[in-house]
């Protein structure tokens, strides 16, 4: 057996691995083997969440945003974009359509965009709760204070996605100008601490980012223990300062989706829309690398298309029901079911038990 091979099933056995080990698996992994990793992560899931799929309601619901990330279409330096902003009623359209699809989770995201105060914010939170009191609320709006996370969960929202981005110190500092490492790292601690079921997550493929840096993204999720993990490939926005590099592959990116699996089996796995847009099979790969969630656009198609993270996303021309039929069909034709749910973590249910 390779060296590869037994580091595969020890983390397959153990749910552990040290950075030095992820180092050496990324870096000399075959295609063979990335078939028995898949696998693992596959069993794991099994294991952990059955074959069940959990949807979320996806509403973008503004692309304005103050920060600059490198990488991001919505960067504030981006004068390209046409910018929108959804009213608090059309926000509960969304949902009411979302809802009417079946789905029991609402994701309300957005650019980092202060004309949504915190009292709009708030009420709009207990509108929701109040309309749908068996739905969960996401909430991905970047970076606010201690204070509005608080109030934000005090008036209903479950669950807060906030990427960390990349846990390479000096990676991040280089693509984020705007914003500081430190700061994002207490962000989600402190959404921890409240009580939110928290996602974090990073990119695959950055420019300039080491198997050492995609090894201290896994051992930074293993201490924080999220809830969820998103995992996608970066993919180049050429209205951006990195539009003419490299993006991540496929690959790459189903290789820490199941790692992702086998370090942090409980956690949740979304099949993200940048791997879909990159693979035409992409988020059914992910499905059988692990990933047990799946995020259908629900935003009006009015805007969608301008909520551009990167180019060619796919969806841009879908109607919310288009999105709930094609994802349907993906996760039966990967063999796999919908769950009807709110889907909480392990961890969360664990917890509240
Ligand atoms: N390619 C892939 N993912 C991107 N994101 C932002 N810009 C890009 C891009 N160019 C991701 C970030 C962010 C999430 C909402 O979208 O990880 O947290």
């Amino acid at each position: 057996m390779s060296e590869v091979s037994n580091l595969l099933e020890k983390a397959y056995q153990t749910n552990e691995l040290a950075k030095f080990e992820i180092i050496y698996l990324l870096e000399s992994i075959t295609p063979a083997d990335r078939e028995v990793l898949y696998n693992y992560a596959l069993k794991t899931k099994q294991a952990y969440y059955g074959d069940k799929i959990y949807l979320r309601g996806l509403i973008e619901f503004s692309n304005y945003c103050r920060q600059d990330c490198l990488y991001c279409g919505l960067r504030a330096s981006n004068a390209q974009v046409k910018r929108y902003r959804l009213t608090p009623e059309e926000i509960l359209g969304c949902c009411a359509q979302g809802y009417e699809l079946g789905y029991r989770t609402f994701v309300l995201q957005s650019g980092e965009d202060l004309w949504y105060t915190d009292g709009m914010l708030v009420a709009l939170m207990q509108e929701i709760k109040k309309r749908y009191p068996e739905a969960a609320i996401t909430l991905s709006i970047g970076e606010r204070r201690r204070e509005t996370y608080q109030s934000l969960f005090m008036a209903g929202a479950d669950r807060f996605l906030m990427r960390h981005e990349t846990a390479a110190k000096e990676l991040y500092k280089k693509l984020h100008p705007t914003m500081l490492f430190e700061n994002r790292r207490a962000c989600l601690s402190a959404l921890k601490d409240i009580g939110y079921q928290v996602g974090a997550g990073f990119m695959v493929g950055l420019p300039g980012q080491t198997s050492a840096d995609l090894a201290e993204d896994l051992r930074y999720l293993i201490e924080l223990r999220p809830d969820m993990v998103g995992i996608g490939p970066f993919i180049p926005h050429s209205e951006t300062p990195l539009g003419i590099k490299k993006g991540g592959t496929a690959e790459d990116t189903l290789v820490m989706v199941a790692l992702a699996r086998l370090l942090i089996p409980e956690s949740l796995l979304p099949a993200t829309t940048a791997l879909g847009t990159l693979h035409p099979q992409g988020r059914e790969l992910a499905l059988k690398a692990g990933a047990n969630v799946l995020m259908p656009i629900i935003t009006p198609t009015s805007v969608r298309k301008q909520y551009a993270l990167y180019e060619n996303k796919i969806c841009g021309d879908d109607q919310p029901q288009d999105c709930q039929y094609c994802i349907e069909r993906r996760i039966q034709a990967a063999g796999f079911e919908v769950d009807p749910g709110r889907g909480d973590s392990l961890q969360y249910e664990c917890k509240s038990r």
